[in-house]
C-alpha cells in the first residue's frame, strides 16, 4: 500500500479547497499522490486546480464514481491508504426539481465506492488494513430541521432528512455505516454545516448574493429570510477532515460546525454592507436595495445548528475563523477573482438561473 489518497469530487467547491490545502501544506502527513476522481458535472471546475497542473503529486482522472470498473482499476493501480469521498450532487433546489442524479451519484455512487473499497481492503495485509481509511463527507441536513429553541444536532440525533438531497445523503451515510459494521471496512463519517469561501459555485446563497450584487441583479431571499444556517469557512472544514483522518476512531461519526448561527437575511445584509465599503455601487446607494423576497423553497428547513463538542474534545479541532473574518476573506477572494467568476457563468448555469428564478 502506498501513501496515496483517492479524492472523489475534487473539482468541486470543498474538494478543490481540500486538495489545494493538503498539497500546499508542509507536514509529514502530506501524501505522495492525490488522485482526483471527478466526472466534471456543471459543479466541477478544473480551473480551481490550475495551480497544480505541473505538480507531480497530483493526478486527475475524469470519470464517475458510479463506474465500478474504473473505481476498481484505480484501487488496483494506485493502492491508496485513504479514500476521501466528496463527490455528490449537492444543491437542494436542484434535487427538488429533478432528483434522479442525486439518487444515482449520492446513493449508487457511494455504494460503488464502498464495494470497490471492500474488495481492495480484503487484499491488504494486516498492517495495511490497520492503516486504510474510507472517509465519507456528509451533511448536517440528514438530521432534518430544528425549531428555534432546540439543542444543536449532535451525533446521536435521529436522521430526519426532508429534501431529496438530504434523503440521498442520509442513505449514503447508512450504507457507509453498514459497510463498517458488516464488513469491518474502516470508515469515518463527517456531518458538516453550511460551508462558504473560495471556489463555491454561485448557485449557493453566499456566492449567489455576491455575484448578483456586483452584476446589479436582484438578490433573491426565499420566504421571510429568517431560516437559520450554521456557517463554516471552508478551510476550517478541510482542517477538520484532516484531523478526523489522523485521530478519528474507525466506525465513528463526527459533526463539524461553525458556531455561527445566522438568519439568511443577516448573512445577506452583512455581505451587502461589506460590498458597500469595498466596491460601492455607482449610484452610491447600498446593495441592500437589490434584495428581493421571493417564493419560499418547498419543505424549507427552518434551522440547522451543530454541536461540535465531540470533535473538539476527542480530536482537538475547533474553527479558526469567525463569520466576520471568514466572510471578509471570502468577499475579497471573489473581488480578486472576477475572471474565475465570469468563466463559471456559462450557458448551463444561465439556464438554471432562468428556470429557477423566473
Ligand atoms: P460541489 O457540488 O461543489 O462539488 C461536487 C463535485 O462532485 C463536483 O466537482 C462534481 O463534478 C463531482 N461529481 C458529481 N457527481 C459525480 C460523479 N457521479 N462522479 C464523480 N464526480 C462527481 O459540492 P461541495 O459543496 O464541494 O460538497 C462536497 C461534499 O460535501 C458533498 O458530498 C456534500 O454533500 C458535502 N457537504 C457540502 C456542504 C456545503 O455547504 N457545500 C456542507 C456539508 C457537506
Ligand atoms: O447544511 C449543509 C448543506 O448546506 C450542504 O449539505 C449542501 O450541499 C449545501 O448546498 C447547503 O445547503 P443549503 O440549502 O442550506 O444551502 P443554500 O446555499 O442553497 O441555501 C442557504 C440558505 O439560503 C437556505 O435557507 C436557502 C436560502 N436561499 C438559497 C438560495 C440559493 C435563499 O434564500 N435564496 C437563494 O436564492
Amino acid at each position: 500500500m502506498k501513501n496515496n489518497i483517492i479524492v472523489t469530487g475534487g473539482a468541486g467547491f470543498i474538494g478543490s479547497n481540500f486538495i489545494l490545502d493538503i498539497l500546499g501544506a508542509s507536514n509529514s502527513n502530506t501524501p505522495d499522490l492525490i488522485i482526483n476522481l471527478d466526472c466534471l458535472t456543471y459543479a466541477g471546475n478544473l480551473e480551481n486546480l490550475e495551480s497544480l497542473k505541473d505538480n507531480s503529486r497530483y493526478a486527475f482522472v475524469k470519470g464517475s464514481i458510479t463506474d465500478k470498473n474504473l473505481v476498481a482499476k484505480l484501487f488496483k493501480e494506485y493502492q491508496p491508504c485513504t479514500l476521501i469521498h466528496f463527490a455528490a450532487e449537492s444543491h437542494v433546489d436542484r434535487s427538488i426539481r429533478d432528483s434522479g442524479n442525486f439518487i444515482e451519484t449520492n446513493i449508487i455512487g457511494t455504494y460503488t465506492l464502498l464495494e470497490s473499497a471492500r474488495q481492495y481492503f480484503n487484499t491488504l495485509n494486516e498492517e495495511d488494513k490497520a492503516q486504510f481509511r474510507f472517509l465519507h463527507v456528509s451533511t448536517d441536513e440528514v438530521y432534518g430541521s430544528l425549531s428555534k429553541n432546540e439543542a444543536p444536532f449532535n451525533e446521536k440525533n435521529k436522521y430526519e432528512p426532508n429534501s431529496p438531497y438530504s434523503a440521498s445523503k442520509a442513505s449514503s451515510d447508512h450504507l457507509v455505516r453498514a459497510w463498517y459494521h458488516t464488513y469491518q471496512l474502516p470508515t469515518l463519517i463527517t456531518n458538516c454545516s453550511n460551508n462558504y469561501g473560495p471556489y463555491q459555485f454561485p448557485e449557493k446563497l453566499i456566492p449567489l448574493c455576491i455575484f448578483n450584487a456586483l452584476a446589479n441583479k436582484p438578490i433573491p431571499i426565499y420566504g421571510d429570510g429568517k431560516q437559520i444556517r450554521d456557517w463554516l469557512y471552508v478551510k476550517d472544514h478541510c482542517k477538520a477532515i484532516q484531523s478526523v483522518l489522523i485521530k478519528g476512531e474507525v466506525g465513528e461519526t463526527y459533526n463539524i460546525g461553525g458556531l455561527n448561527e445566522k438568519t439568511n437575511i443577516e448573512v445577506v445584509n452583512q455581505i451587502c454592507q461589506l460590498l458597500d465599503q469595498l466596491k460601492p455601487r455607482a449610484d452610491g446607494k447600498s446593495y441592500v436595495k437589490q434584495i428581493q423576497f421571493i417564493q419560499d423553497r418547498p419543505g424549507h428547513d427552518k434551522r440547522y445548528a451543530i454541536d461540535a463538542s465531540k470533535l473538539q474534545s476527542k480530536i482537538g479541532w475547533k474553527p479558526e475563523e469567525s463569520f466576520e473574518s471568514g466572510i471578509d476573506k471570502t468577499i475579497h477572494w471573489y473581488l480578486d477573482h472576477q475572471e474565475w467568476a465570469s468563466h463559471i457563468s456559462n450557458g448551463e448555469y444561465q439556464h438554471w438561473i432562468e428556470k429557477h428564478y423566473s
